[in-house]
């Protein structure tokens, strides 16, 4: 899928799950009661070192999923992502090698900025929709509404992640700019270690009803 397809597809969905996991099954078992209760795009992070294949086996395992590759560091990963059949990538900050090389691999990546000069480095190397990280401790949709004005012309898409949670994420949602929020409250450590299944599934429809609400106001 194209850079710009790719961020329709999230757009659709709105929300997205961030994801660190310790066994592939882990992966496989929360995903499925992600897509149960209604969200069906996953950040995935290569933060454990059964990453890369759990990516594969959600892909495998769970149709419909739409699977971006989270903390992508280095340029050798963006290979090794696209192999396992990751659909985009994320980092947390900027790195012009890895979003070369990710052109290379035509994966479509979103970059992680927090500040006007890394907005625009991420602009020069050709990218259009950005993570804002950490959103909350940065300020929140008021920084994001400061920061995002003098690019309104260039059609820059934001997806705030860090910090966001089901009491405060409504408060990016009327934002025309911000096409996805997202975050760990959709997957808490401690639900998947307890393989609470159901109780993931249930924070997922809790928070798309709350989208449901606002978006029908
Ligand atoms: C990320 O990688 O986007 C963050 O870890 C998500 O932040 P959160 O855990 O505060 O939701």
């Amino acid at each position: 899928m194209k850079n710009l397809e790719i961020f329709d597809h999230i757009k659709d969905r709105s929300l997205m799950a961030v994801l660190v996991v310790d066994r592939v099954e882990e992966a496989v078992n929360t995903a499925n009661a992600l897509i149960k209760g209604g969200v069906s795009v996953v950040e995935l992070t290569l933060r454990t070192p059964i990453a890369i294949e759990a990516i594969q086996a959600v892909i495998d395992n769970c149709p419909g999923m739409l699977v971006g590759a989270g903390t992508v560091l280095k340029p050798e990963q963006v290979e090794r992502v696209k192999k396992a059949g990751a659909h985009f990538a994320l980092s947390p900050g900027v790195n012009a090698n890895v979003l070369i090389e990710s052109n290379n691999f035509e994966l479509p990546f979103i970059p992680g900025i927090a500040t006007p000069s890394e907005l625009q480095t991420a602009i020069d190397l050709g990218c259009t929709c950005l993570k804002l990280f950490p959103a909350e401790p940065l300020g929140g949709m008021p920084y994001l509404k400061s920061l995002s004005e003098p690019y309104k012309h260039l059609n820059i898409k934001y997806i705030p992640l860090g910090g966001i949670n089901i009491n405060n994420f409504s408060s990016y949602l009327s934002c025309p700019e911000v096409i996805s929020i997202g975050g760990s409250w959709l997957t808490p450590e401690t639900l998947i270690k307890e393989q609470s299944w159901k109780k993931i599934t249930t924070i997922a429809e809790e928070s798309i009803r709350i989208i449901g609400k606002k978006s029908n106001c």
